[in-house]
C-alpha cells in the first residue's frame, strides 16, 4: 500500500520538513492522494466554497485585466486556515498569454531586478528576452545546464525590491510598480473584501520541472493586515500551507495555471512552501490553445504569434509564480534608520548585492 503524506509524520518533529521531503522525493514518486485539487469538484469537508461580492468589481473592469466577472469565479476557503482564499483560474479564456509574456519579456527588463544581476553587469542583463530568443533550447534536454539567460532566470523583483540578504524592503530601493499588475491585484483584493489594496512589491519566481521553494513565512512587509496575492502560470505545483510553527503538519494542494491564492488574516503569516512542480494535465494546460480566442483589450493586449511561440515553449516545462504584496500600511513610511546602520546596509548591499536564487532549490 502506498504511503500517504499523513503517515510520514510523527509527533514532536519538524512535521513540515517531513512532508516537504515526502512530496519532493523522486524515487519512488510519492502518493499524491492527499493533495487537494480545487479545480476538481470532489467533496472534501476541508474545502468550503465562498461567495465573493459580485458587485465589488464591475464586469467591465474585470475584463480590462483579463478576468471573468466576479460572479463566475469559483473561490474556496480551507477549514482551519482563516483568511486563506483559493480562486480557481478566474482568467478569461485567452488572457493568460498576456500575463505570461509580461513575466518573461517585460518584467525582467530594467529597472527591475533579477537573480542574474548578481554576477552580470546591467548591460548584460538589459534585455534578457531579446538576448535569449535566438538561442533558446528548451525544453532542456537531460541535465545539461541551460544556456540562455531566460532559462537561467530564477526571480525578478518589482516595486520595492526585496533584499534577500537583509530580508527587508527599503525606501531607497524602489522603481515604479507595473500599472497593469497593480490594477489586476486591486481587483482580486477588492473582490476578496480588501478595498484600497496597494500593490507595492512583487516577487516573481521562475521554476523548472526540478525546482522547489523552501519553507518560509513572508513577514518582511510592514503591514501584515494587507493580503498577499499569488498568481500561477504554466506547469502545476504542489503548494504546502502549514501553521505558525514548523511542527504543524501542512495541507497540500495543487496550483494550476491561472489559479490565484490570497493569504490574509490569520493565514497571512503561515509557513508555506512549494516542494514540487508537477506536469499540468491536458485540461489544465488550457493556455496552450488559448491565444487565438483573445481579441485583445485596452490593457490586456493580444500577444504576437512570435512572442507566444517563445512563451508557450517556456511554460511547457516551467512554472511562473507572481506574488504581490503591499509593504506599507496607509500613511505608513519606512522607519528611520540611524545613519550608522544605513552605512552598514549600504556596505552589505555592495558586498553581496543580491544572492542568486536564495530560495529556489534545484536538484540537478
Ligand atoms: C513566494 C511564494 C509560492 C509559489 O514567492 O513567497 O511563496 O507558489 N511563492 O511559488
Ligand atoms: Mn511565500
Amino acid at each position: 500500500m502506498a504511503k500517504m503524506a499523513a503517515s510520514v509524520v510523527e509527533t514532536g518533529e519538524d512535521a513540515f520538513r517531513k512532508i516537504f521531503k515526502f512530496y519532493k522525493r523522486r524515487h519512488p514518486p510519492p502518493d499524491f492522494g492527499d493533495v487537494i485539487d480545487f479545480s476538481k469538484c470532489v467533496t472534501n469537508d476541508k474545502i468550503v466554497p465562498v461567495k465573493l461580492d459580485p458587485a465589488a468589481v464591475s464586469d467591465g473592469d474585470a475584463a480590462k485585466v483579463g478576468l471573468h466577472p466576479v460572479k463566475d469565479w469559483r473561490a474556496f476557503n480551507l477549514q482551519g486556515y482563516p483568511g486563506f482564499i483559493f480562486i480557481t483560474n478566474p482568467f478569461l479564456r485567452g488572457s493568460q498569454p498576456f500575463w505570461i509574456r509580461q513575466c518573461l519579456k517585460t518584467y525582467p527588463l530594467k529597472p527591475n531586478v533579477c537573480n542574474l544581476d548578481m554576477h552580470m553587469s546591467s548591460a548584460d542583463t538589459q534585455d534578457i528576452w531579446a538576448k535569449s530568443v535566438p538561442n533558446l533550447s528548451f525544453p532542456s534536454v537531460g541535465k545539461r545546464e541551460p544556456r540562455t539567460l531566460l532559462e537561467r532566470l530564477r526571480w525578478v523583483t518589482l516595486g520595492y525590491h526585496y533584499n534577500w540578504n537583509s530580508k527587508t524592503y527599503s525606501a531607497n530601493h524602489y522603481t515604479p510598480f507595473p500599472t497593469e499588475l497593480h490594477l489586476l491585484s486591486s481587483q482580486i483584493a477588492t473582490a476578496c473584501g480588501f478595498t484600497g489594496f496597494n500593490a507595492e512589491a512583487g516577487i516573481l519566481n521562475y521554476y523548472r520541472s526540478d525546482s522547489s521553494l523552501g519553507i518560509h513565512v513572508d513577514e518582511s512587509e510592514l503591514d501584515h493586515s494587507r493580503p498577499l496575492l499569488s498568481f500561477s502560470f504554466g506547469q502545476s505545483a504542489i503548494f504546502l500551507l502549514g501553521g505558525t510553527h514548523r511542527q504543524d503538519a501542512p495541507t497540500a494542494m495543487y496550483m494550476h495555471s491561472g489559479d490565484v491564492m490570497v493569504m490574509s488574516g490569520q493565514s497571512r503569516l503561515l509557513y508555506h512552501a512549494v516542494p514540487r512542480i508537477v506536469p499540468a494535465h491536458q485540461e489544465e494546460a488550457l493556455v496552450e490553445s488559448e491565444l487565438r480566442s483573445w481579441q485583445g483589450g485596452a490593457i490586456v493586449e493580444q500577444v504576437s504569434e512570435e512572442d507566444w511561440a517563445v512563451c508557450s515553449r517556456y511554460i511547457r516545462s516551467s512554472r511562473i509564480n507572481m506574488t504581490v504584496r503591499q509593504v506599507l500600511g496607509q500613511g505608513q513610511s519606512f522607519p528611520e534608520t540611524p545613519s550608522l546602520h544605513q552605512t552598514e546596509d549600504e556596505k552589505n548591499m555592495k558586498r553581496r548585492r543580491y544572492s542568486d536564487s536564495p530560495n529556489i532549490e534545484e536538484t540537478l
